[in-house]
């Protein structure tokens, strides 16, 4: 794997949008979010901050996170994608340990993602839960019923 970890840009709006549809997971309201969340970074809004792996000049994978309003060290991972044809290629463990990396050495404390029950999110809870995460909640019925919110937190002070 030789992919190198830059920013985002405008020109990989459409990108992200179609790299987000194609893992098959998110429903298009949820890959327009994923757009408008870049654009939101774009302008400026340090709510959400993003990272890219690309191979070749292509974006292949992003990661997007941000700080939890209200709270003393606590960010969200927003999302995390995939190409499709790269996943299990070691491209989303890249990101999530560039973005560990950066929150841990800006003094963040704790990284929280949510994440569905459903089967089909069963190799992407396994991503997390081989990467360290540890499932702290589940919130019942929480996106439809039968389908929980699972609640993975990683305490990024470990290794400070
Ligand atoms: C989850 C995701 C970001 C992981 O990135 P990745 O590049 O596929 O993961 P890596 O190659 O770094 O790591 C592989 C690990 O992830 C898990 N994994 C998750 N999805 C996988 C997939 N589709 N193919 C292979 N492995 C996958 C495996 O269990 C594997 O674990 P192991 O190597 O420790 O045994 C990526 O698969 C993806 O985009 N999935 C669809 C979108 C998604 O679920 N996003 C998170 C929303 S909460």
């Amino acid at each position: 794997m030789s992919c190198s970890l830059q920013p985002v840009a405008r020109a990989h709006r459409e990108r992200i949008e179609s790299l987000v549809r194609d893992t098959g997971l998110f429903h298009e309201a949820e890959v327009a979010i994923a757009g408008e969340m870049l654009d939101e970074a774009l302008d400026g809004d340090d709510e959400y901050r993003f990272l890219g792996a690309f191979d070749a000049g292509q974006l292949v994978g992003y990661a997007c996170w941000g700080p939890t309003p209200g709270t003393a060290g606590t960010y969200d991972l927003y999302w995390i994608a995939v190409e499709r044809a790269r996943q299990g290629g070691g491209v989303g463990t890249l990101l999530v340990n560039a973005v560990e990396r950066t929150l841990s050495a800006a003094g963040g404390r704790l990284l929280v993602v949510e994440t569905s029950s459903r089967p089909d999110y069963g190799p992407t809870r396994r991503f997390y839960e081989r990467r360290g995460y540890a499932a702290t909640a589940t919130v019942p019925g929480y996106y439809a019923p039968g389908d929980d919110l699972v609640i993975y937190t990683k305490d990024l002070t470990a290794w400070r």
